[in-house]
């Protein structure tokens, strides 16, 4: 093998990541803290192997003794893990990755935090793209806990302007994905852009809606792809808009108004979007909402629409339980409450709350753009290649 080939077996460092105008500046110890806790992530993910071999060769065999049977679902499982050392070892450790990347981010933009504040107040001064409203508050499933271990959530100020949860959650994305997402952590939204682009090449959409946007990185690939377009992105904190307002404007992205409004009660009328996205945004949903929500978008999208929603996969009855209950880890010890319930659901049927027929369904994978080594691969729309490509599951239909 090439030195290369070796040193793309190691995940990018923290600078290949796009410094745009808006991005925390760090410190030389600041980028080796997140290099660190980037290759710490990288280990765990790696040594997570060591999991499938405690199940097959204890946890399992265990369970099956004592209880005369096979496990009959993730959560016994996951029950059985907790006795298991390694599974705790590997557990702590990767919880411990999730509360020290926040810690670092927290840390880079605090010490930053007027400087950041005032480049965003310059940035977004005087323009109608961005629409933040006071009286909308975070909805109580998305704010009871801190989200993924994120102080404050989406949407916590802390003064005046604050944009200190956007620019943490752009700092750290990188971290927590080992660099698989691109340079500009956008490799789901231009995965999508591209998939759309070839599999739909007479599709026109005039207007766009991305919900939950955060700080609207995976929609501006969206924008980009289709500049004529009006683009709206939606989401509950005001900090976030604030700091992904900005940061479009740094990129000259100027065809996307963020809006800070409940998805839950949007005044669109009937029929207003071409397109609808969702990107990582329904597993952090309540069960009630989700299906509000899917009701909502049914209703926004026109006929002959296109709704797509990215997240990691639903558990379909081929999965095996062990990948089921290692997928679940998420929601039992990284505050993702919702996690579990929504990726046990059928795709099909979450498309159907929102009215979508099952002959419309439509199921395909998308490939993030990623650095390897020193290269920035392109996008790719489907991929067989799991190596270090971020593959993300896409789920939609057409309305009909
Ligand atoms: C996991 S993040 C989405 C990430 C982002 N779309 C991406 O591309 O990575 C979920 C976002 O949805 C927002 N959200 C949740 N419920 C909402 C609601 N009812 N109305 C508006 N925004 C909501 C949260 O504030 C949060 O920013």
């Amino acid at each position: 093998m090439k030195d290369s080939d070796y040193s793309a077996q190691l995940p990018p460092t923290y600078d290949k990541v796009h410094r745009h105008e808006m991005f925390p500046e760090t410190t030389h110890d600041e980028t080796a803290r997140f290099n660190f806790i980037t290759n710490l992530n990288q280990h765990l993910s790696t040594v997570s192997a060591g999991n499938r071999l405690a199940y097959e060769k204890r946890v399992r065999p265990d369970f099956q003794k004592e209880n005369g049977r096979d496990f009959n679902n993730r959560h016994e499982v996951n029950q059985a893990f907790k006795s298991d050392p390694y599974w705790q070892t590997w557990s702590a450790l990767r919880r411990n990755t999730m509360e020290m990347r926040h810690q670092a981010g927290r840390s880079v933009v605090l010490r930053q935090i007027n400087t950041l504040n005032k480049k965003a107040e310059q940035l977004n001064a005087g323009k109608s793209t961005l629409q933040l409203n006071p009286e909308i508050k975070s909805p109580r499933y998305a704010s009871a806990v801190d989200i993924h271990c994120q102080p404050g959530g989406y949407h916590t100020e802390i003064c005046e302007g604050d944009v200190s949860v956007g620019a943490n959650y752009d700092s750290g994305i990188f971290v927590t994905t080992t660099g698989g997402v691109g340079p500009m952590i956008d490799g789901g939204g231009r995965a999508v852009a591209k998939a759309v682009q070839d599999k739909f090449p007479d599709f026109k959409p005039k207007r766009i809606l991305d919900v939950g946007c955060t700080i609207g990185h995976n929609v501006l690939p969206i924008a980009q792809a289709y500049p004529d377009a009006e683009v709206i992105a939606v989401d509950a904190g005001a900090p976030v808009l604030r700091y992904g307002h900005a940061r479009a404007q740094s990129f000259g992205v100027n065809n996307v108004t963020f809006l800070q409004a409940d998805v839950e009660n949007l005044d669109y009328e009937d029929g207003y979007f071409d397109w609808i996205q969702t990107t990582m945004f329904l597993h952090e949903l309540s069960s009630k909402s989700i299906r509000h929500i899917m009701s909502e978008l049914g209703r926004m999208l026109k006929p002959g629409g296109l709704l797509l929603q990215v997240e990691q996969p639903q558990y379909t009855p081929d999965m095996d339980l062990f990948e089921q209950a290692i997928r679940d880890w998420d929601c039992l010890y990284n505050n993702e409450p919702f996690w579990s319930k929504m990726h046990g659901m059928d795709a099909k049927k979450i498309m159907r709350m929102g009215g979508f027929k099952n002959e419309n369904y439509m199921e395909f994978k998308a490939a993030a753009e990623t650095i390897d080594g020193d290269v920035t691969k392109p996008a790719k729309a489907v991929s067989e290649d799991h190596g270090r490509e971020a593959l993300w599951t896409v789920f939609g239909a057409w309305k009909s």
